[in-house]
């Protein structure tokens, strides 16, 4: 159920200053384990569980675990991974929050203070009381043709204006988290609504915009970071798990040949099937990923209109984006240029790993980012 090189690497283990991400997905659980050294984050270990068969599923789904059933796979895959560490960054899933870019008048703090709970109850279905909200401004462009002032010409020819992000996230799932992360026995520092944490690891230094797209099982967030803040967010219900099931159906394959054909060979042809055969398996695929792609240039446009200027590049990222061939149709399909993310880059470790880190690595951008973010606290 879990795969690991915890013992290959635990040559290099710490002592207390090692520090954990852990990222809790709708199909499986991911967790890296990180220790500061002269100023590089050594890789320690890292693992991933999946949770299908604690709900007696299958491998690749999503499923719906109670938090002590969650607790226990991550106990699991703690031992499996030889993970040391108790001391954790936990992440909140993006569909479990809110995440919103307001636009307000170009008040002082104080007042900001006042007004951003107020506007924020526009957003948020339920009673203030029963969320955790935070919020931060925005830094303005530099530059008179800034984007910024571009929206103000066009939409708000009157009062200067002021952009905040917003992010609540609801206290009941705070809740269950605090539950289900006691009962794993770990200690969390903070939690942090996933498409923060992956920033860290995705996105490398610069200011240009850049869209992050994360294909889950269930879910995929498509987001555009600029100058490391989020200007845009997007969720599609279709993830990878959807690309499983289009497959399974369309060659009449069991849900578990589908997920591991998929994994195996993706849009590569493969001599074990006929060229009908493999035609067949990368239409189903391709099906998926045109949807996921085509929402991907929504965002892409929409960014462009709202803030007149392009988003330089795109980074995959999720599970789904280790779909064997996926670079190609990427390239093909979006309307900028397109990149498999690298988290594990943001890490040391041994050479003779590269090849394995680079190909699990966009499932681990999350996990890595949290445990980034608590190396870098402490
Ligand atoms: N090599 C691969 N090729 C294609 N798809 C893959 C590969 N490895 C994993 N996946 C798919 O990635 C998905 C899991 O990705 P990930 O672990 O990022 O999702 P998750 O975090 O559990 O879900 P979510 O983010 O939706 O909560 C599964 O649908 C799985 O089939
Ligand atoms: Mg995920």
């Amino acid at each position: 159920m879990a795969f690991s090189l915890g013992k290959i690497l635990q040559g290099l283990s710490g002592g207390d200053e090692s520090v954990i991400g852990i990222d809790i997905g709708s199909s499986s659980i991911k967790i890296v384990q990180l220790r500061a050294s002269r100023g590089v984050a050594v890789l320690e270990t890292y693992g991933e569980i999946s949770l299908g068969p604690y709900a007696k599923q299958e491998i690749g789904k999503m499923v719906k675990l109670s938090p002590e059933q969650t607790a226990e796979a991550i106990k699991d895959l703690m031992r499996e991974a030889n993970v040391t560490a108790r001391s954790a960054g936990v992440s909140i899933p993006f569909s479990s929050s809110l995440v919103s870019v307001l636009v307000l008048p170009d008040v002082d703090k104080e007042s900001l203070k006042r007004i951003v709970p107020i506007e924020a109850r526009k957003y948020i279905p339920v009673p203030i009381t029963e969320v955790t909200i935070d919020w931060f401004v925005i830094p303005r462009e530099e530059g008179e043709q800034s984007a910024f002032d571009q929206i103000q010409k066009e939409v708000a020819k009157g009062p200067k204006q002021q952009e905040v992000l917003l992010v609540a996230i609801q206290n009941s799932t705070l809740r269950g988290y605090q539950t289900l992360t006691a009962a794993a026995g770990v200690n969390v520092s903070f939690y942090e609504i996933e498409i923060f944490s992956a920033i860290r690891s995705v996105v490398d230094h610069g200011v240009a915009p850049i869209l992050i797209v994360d294909i889950g099982a269930a879910t995929t967030k498509i987001y555009v970071v600029e100058r490391g803040v989020v200007r845009l967010t997007h969720l599609t219900t279709i993830g990878s798990q959807h690309m499983t099931e289009v497959l399974a159906r369309s060659m009449g394959w069991e849900f578990d040949k589908a997920e591991r054909i998929k994994r195996e060979r993706g849009l590569v042809s493969s001599t074990a099937f006929s060229s009908t055969e493999n035609e067949q398996i990368k239409t189903a695929l391709l099906s998926t990923l045109s949807r996921i792609f085509s929402e991907v240039n929504r965002v892409l446009l929409s960014y462009g209109q709202r803030y007149n200027k392009n988003v330089a590049h795109v980074v995959l990222t999720g599970g789904g984006a280790s779909l064997p061939g996926l670079s190609g149709v990427a390239k093909t399909s979006l309307n900028v240029e397109a990149r498999i993310a690298n988290p594990f880059a943001h890490t040391e470790a041994p050479a003779f790993l590269d090849t394995v880190l680079r190909d699990i690595g966009p499932g681990f951008a999350v996990a890595i980012g949290l445990a980034l973010r608590k190396l870098r606290r402490e």
